[in-house]
């Protein structure tokens, strides 16, 4: 058997280079992805129209014709003011969007196909958030609904291709600790939201990339189109 592979987007920090280590430890080959070219990553900047395809090509070319597994987990955290020009407001939500769910869709598709051509399976893992079932902040309408889309195009699929052993699983974090959650809480007041986890601390990147592992090599075909949820019971469906 050849080594499995797996194209990982955002891989160059926080939960996607954790993820990257936790399935490179298990034996499997990571394709690895963010904005520009780096050794082993494929750049592609998702607000550019186009990149996801680029970015598929290319990984397809890398792995040598077969991709198992692609795991969605690039994204921006960007505030989108209420009060912004309606011209930047509108740019804001597009951007947000096409790196936080138009990418993930065009990726998901071109694998979906490549499995049904080869008459394989394969696993889809996308990490979205509780802000797709809870909402975010005031300025974060977009985030929210970006991920809140990732979830129902992840149970779409889920439903559509189970027959054809195409997987599907999402994970929602609550706020882990990289640079994108820093931010926020900084701008948030830090401690003072802390104390809306019951568990009293933020993820580490480690404990997403466990689940992404999980849903990437353990996960029972029988979970596909699963919501796995990780925010230490600040929100509780
Ligand atoms: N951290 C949290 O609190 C939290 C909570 C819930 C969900 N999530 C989700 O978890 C995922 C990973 O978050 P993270 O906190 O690990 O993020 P992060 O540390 O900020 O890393 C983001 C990754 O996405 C890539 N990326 C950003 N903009 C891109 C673009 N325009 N085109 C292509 N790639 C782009 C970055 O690549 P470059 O290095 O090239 O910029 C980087 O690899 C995201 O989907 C996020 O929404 C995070």
């Amino acid at each position: 058997m050849s080594q499995p592979t797996v194209l990982v987007t955002g891989s160059t920090r926080g939960i996607g280079a954790a993820s990257t280590a936790a399935l490179t430890a298990r034996g499997w080959r990571v394709i690895g992805h963010g904005r520009k070219d780096a050794d082993g990553v494929i750049g592609a900047d998702f607000a550019q129209p186009g990149a996801a395809a680029v970015l598929w090509d290319a990984a397809l070319e890398m792995s040598g014709g077969r991709i198992d597994a692609v795991v969605n987990n690039a994204g921006l955290f960007a505030a989108n003011p209420l009060d912004a020009s309606d011209f930047a407001w509108l740019d804001g939500w597009e951007e947000t969007l096409r790196i936080n769910l138009t990418a993930a869709a065009e990726l998901s598709r071109m694998a979906v196909r490549h499995w049904l051509a080869q008459n394989s399976g394969g696993r889809l893992v996308h990490v979205a958030s509780r802000a797709g079932y809870r909402g975010d902040s005031p300025a974060h309408w977009h985030y929210a609904a970006a991920k809140g889309g990732m979830i129902a195009m992840h149970k779409t699929i889920a439903r559509g291709y189970a027959a054809q052993g195409i997987l599907s699983y999402a994970i929602c974090p609550g706020f882990t600790d990289t640079a994108m959650a820093d931010d926020y809480l900084a701008s948030r007041g830090g401690a003072a939201l802390l104390a809306d986890i019951p568990l009293g601390r933020v993820a580490e990147p480690e404990e997403i990339a466990a689940i992404v592992a999980f849903c990437t090599l353990d996960a029972p075909p029988s979970m596909t189109g699963t919501v796995i949820d990780a925010n230490g019971a600040s929100y509780v469906r």
